[in-house]
């Protein structure tokens, strides 16, 4: 550390960091717009001058800016000094020059970066008089608003959106004064992160436009600290309430997770829980009940005995537990395809025997050499595709570094680095949003994914098993990719589930592990499909065939079903099958499903929003959501419907809990595997609750005066330590019950500076969440001993390759309105060769045949697909239950196809 002096008084600095970030760190306000924690200093707002000194004998010193002046010993700065102070008010009343002052009608008001470095600068009069310039605004897509006038030129927008997340459809133009930022033209912005430019433009430029539809002030939001439900990240998000409907989602700081961003599908996908597809109120075969009819029936139900648990992976620990509790561990089943169970399965044994460990988002940005084998990262993780894009400029850094260029000094290391890349090889069965960052990519069906996986780890330890009959081109690569990963600090595996390939996880593993046995401490990723599904498997519970098979041993049975379409788990005759032979069907959910439809009865779920629960990350991370706000209608927790359900039954015996805590208590104690989980998230019940409405929170006495003009209690919480009200104990809040960051005279999201122990490092008191996975330390591990053999499938009974998309493959976000707008179209892909070689041209309709179901969709022409297969939308066609080696046959629309064919 340096001493610094800052108005005299010494200080402790990071002298690698700026004296800006020094400042800020230290807790004081200094007023910036365009330096920005993730993206580094350019000096381009001249809002943080402050004034520096020689020496202590100095008493002119000189306007520095303190964003770009590094925090070396001895240095002298003075924040308070009265030409610094002048100084910076003229810089805000310049940038204030054209803004329109239409604060009123801003949806940035009140949570404004600009409002608040208006009122720390001091510049209270506009003496400017004249005309202000004036741009058209541009139509950005469903998610994002744009309104150019507001804008104070910091570049911030450009530099997120190009230099951080890749993008090239943002831009500056035009010159000196009159720059304008936006697209060439009208048009959906095309970064699947654009979302995070209303966070990151400090003014009103860029807003939500998913807010704006059911505008509310930002401090009339009643919040609480979220997990996003949209993959298997689990991105720590704050969401919003008001009026009894959910508003917006932002991010919620977390640096071992997502840091200071979200994706649009986790930032958007919130609309889903305010779709007309709500199920608000319990159901009897199809037609609306009260709670009390619903639950007299059910009792009738259970008590007939014979029942059976379908649990899901979208579904939290807790609400999968109080199931399978209700029905006994026998009971209970998974809920998800065998395949998809034995993939799970497979990656949870290989994160816990295999020494390599699993990072956090934050180790794979720092990661710099990446292998990733059969993931599109970007439409399955999307988060984890934007740390990797970061993680590229680990090597090349070091050119800056020996220059003695300090990492923050954005504009300078870009110089430096240019275009150079560190290594990041990406083998994957078509093109990826990534392509334009690797050093090589390798387009291939999965067993020879596998292959070359196989052949790395062959190439780092001749001890593993040889692949035989390999090209010389892929001998060449294997090598490539192995000197890379074994020449780097912190090398880094990435795979997943989405080949939906026994032997692509296993040729992961093989890498990472040859990796290890060389003694390279490697990272070894497995992206998961959804929100908990590394949780479920944690529950070592039996996949959705074997709840079949019981179904069919016992007839009379009774299926209730928790949070979970089993028609997008397995054949649509075969689910069909399972749910017409059960004597009664009764679902619990929140979205209308096939599954519910067909449900004698239906409870109505909350979402993530109505509902406290835990989940577990791809990381192996558990992490807590917190209801945020009591639904008035008859929406529960699927946890305590259970709860409910089994004393309307009588299942005294199983109902060893009542709330929240008790679950996780019985939870911790009858599953080593959970031991931690009442950690995840402190009590803290005797300081005091912790206040899910701001301040600020306005029309609390009369929001209701319309229904009764005495103003109702607030809703006691007895599951969380978070309260209802604007009522909050003394102490601050513990980091993983954050509902929000606010602090005095920071009320924009930047206001998160004031949480963490040093700017863009980890929470104060920690980040959220608990690993309930760490690797072996001492492994006997033994190599994969089977390489699949090579194959070569033909375009007449092509190989299905599941594609995904940000926008459609989740089953959730599809029903948010925005995001709706976006999903694609079902279709089949098809390599242009294969498809001329059968006679199909693109946009015709073809008829595709898997097994004993056949569908219609338009063709599409891809040429990065391997030859011999064909690309299904995941998520978008009604084939859920393929896996990596499910052939397909195809024949014009108009003709009747005659095979079947799945493997
Ligand atoms: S649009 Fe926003 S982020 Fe971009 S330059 Fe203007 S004020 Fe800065
Ligand atoms: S990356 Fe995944 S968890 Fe993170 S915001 Fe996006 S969908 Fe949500
Ligand atoms: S924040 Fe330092 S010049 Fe902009």
């Amino acid at each position: 550390m340096a001493t610094i002096y800052i108005d005299n008084e010494a200080k402790e600095a990071n002298p690698k960091e700026n004296l800006l970030h020094a400042c800020l760190s230290l807790g004081y306000n200094v007023p910036y717009f365009c330096w920005h924690p993730a993206l580094g200093s350019v000096g381009a707002c001249r809002q943080c001058a402050v004034k520096q000194y020689r020496n202590e004998q100095d008493t002119t010193g000189k306007l520095i800016m303190a964003c770009m002046t590094p925090a070396s010993e001895g240095t002298r700065i003075s924040i308070a000094d009265p030409e610094a102070v002048a100084f910076r008010a003229a810089v805000i009343q310049g940038l204030m020059q054209n803004h329109p002052h239409d604060c009123p009608v801003c949806d940035e008001g009140g949570e404004c970066h600009l409002q608040d470095m208006t009122v720390m600068t001091g510049h209270r009069e506009r003496s400017y008089s004249f005309g202000k310039r004036t741009f058209r605004n541009q139509y950005l897509g469903p998610l994002v608003n744009h309104e150019m006038n507001r804008c104070i030129q910091c570049q911030r927008c450009v530099r997120f959106y190009r230099d951080y997340a890749g993008g090239d459809d943002l831009n500056a133009f035009r010159l000196r004064d009159n720059i304008f930022f936006g697209r060439a033209e009208d048009g959906v912005l095309e970064s699947e992160f654009a979302g995070n430019l209303v966070e990151v433009c400090p003014t009103g430029v860029f807003t939500d436009a998913t807010l704006k539809k059911h505008y509310t002030r930002k401090w009339d939001l009643q919040m609480a600290p979220s997990i996003c439900v949209h993959c298997g990240l689990g991105c720590n998000t704050s969401v919003g309430e008001r009026y009894g409907s959910l508003r917006r989602t932002v991010n919620r700081y977390n640096h071992e997770v997502n840091g200071y961003f979200l994706c649009d599908r986790g930032r958007f996908g919130y609309e889903f829980v305010e779709s007309h597809e709500r199920i608000r109120y319990p159901l009897l075969n199809g037609k609306s009940a009260t709670k009390a009819e619903a639950l007299e029936r059910l009792g009738a139900i259970l008590r007939e005995g014979n029942i059976i648990g379908i649990g899901s992976p979208r579904a939290s620990l807790e609400g999968n537990f109080a199931l399978r509790q209700l029905v006994g561990p026998d009971r209970f089943f998974a809920g998800i395809s065998d395949h998809e169970s034995q993939l799970l399965s497979s990656i949870l044994c290989i994160l816990r025997e295999v020494p390599a460990r699993s990072p956090s988002l934050s180790d794979i940005e720092h990661s710099d050499a990446v292998f990733i084998l059969g993931e599109d990262v970007t439409n399955v993780a999307p988060i984890m595709a934007l740390k990797l894009r970061q993680s590229v400029r680990q090597a090349p850094m070091k050119l800056a570094t020996d220059l003695h260029i300090p990492e923050w000094l954005d504009h300078s290391v870009r110089e430096v680095v240019q275009e150079a890349k560190g290594p990041l090889f990406i083998a994957t069965p078509y093109a990826t949003r990534l392509d334009d960052i690797a050093t090589v990519t390798y387009r291939a069906i999965p067993d020879d994914l596998a292959r070359l996986g196989f052949a790395v780890a062959h190439a780092i330890d001749p001890t593993a098993p040889e692949v035989t009959g390999l090209s010389e081109n892929l001998k060449n690569m294997a090598t490539q990719i192995a000197s890379a990963l074994t020449s780097s600090k912190q090398p880094l595996v990435i795979s997943g589930t989405s080949c939906r390939s026994q032997s692509v996880i296993e040729a992961a593993a093989q890498v990472a592990w040859a990796l290890c046995k060389k003694g390279h401490p490697t990272f070894l990723s497995f992206t998961t499909p959804e929100c908990n599904s590394l949780g479920l498997a944690m529950m070592d519970s039996r996949p959705l065939s074997a709840a079949i098979q019981a179904v069919e041993n016992e007839p009379a049975t009774t299926l209730i079903v928790l949070e979970n379409d089993l028609f997008r788990r397995a054949a649509a005759n075969e689910v069909t099958s399972l749910l017409k032979s059960a004597r009664h069907l009764v679902v619990l959910d929140h979205t209308e499903s096939a599954t519910t439809e067909a449900a004698e009865v239906v409870l109505p779920a909350g979402t993530f929003a109505e509902a406290d629960g835990t989940l577990v990350n791809s990381e192996g991370r558990a992490q807590r959501f917190f209801q945020v706000f009591v639904p008035s209608s008859d929406v529960e927790e699927g946890w305590r419907w259970l709860c409910e359900v089994s004393m309307a039954a009588g299942v005294e015996s199983r109902a060893k809990w009542q709330g929240f805590d008790d679950l996780t208590t019985v939870m911790a104690a009858e599953m080593p595997a959970f031991a931690s989980i009442p950690l995840v998230a402190p009590a803290r019940k005797a300081a005091g609750k912790i206040a899910r409405e701001p301040n600020r929170y306005s029309g609390r006495t009369s929001m209701l005066a319309n229904i009764s003009v005495h103003e109702p209690k607030p809703p006691d919480d007895p599951d969380s330590a978070l309260a209802f009200s604007m009522e909050s104990g003394p102490e601050p809040a513990p980091s993983a019950l954050l509902p929000f960051f606010w602090s005095p005279g920071w009320n924009s999201i930047q206001s998160v500076n004031k949480y963490q122990s040093e700017i863009g490092g980890h929470l104060r008191g920690g980040d959220p969440g608990v690993r309930l996975i760490e690797p072996s330390s001492q492994s006997d591990w033994q190599y994969f001993p089977t390489i699949p053999a090579a194959q070569k499938p033909t375009p007449d009974k092509p190989l299905v390759i599941p594609i995904f998309h940000i926008f459609g493959s989740e089953e959730l976000s599809r029903h948010a309105h925005g995001i709706a707008q976006l999903v694609p179209h079902p279709y089949i892909a098809l390599h242009s060769t294969d498809a001329s070689q059968i006679g199909i041209k693109a946009d015709e309709e073809i008829k595709l045949a898997i097994g004993n179901s056949s569908f219609e969709f338009r063709v599409v022409l891809r040429d990065d697909l391997p030859r011999g297969t064909i690309g299904l939308p995941a998520g978008l066609v009604p084939i859920e239950d393929f896996t990596s080696s499910t052939f397909a046959t195809l024949a014009p629309a108009k003709v009747e196809s005659t095979a079947g064919g799945a493997a």
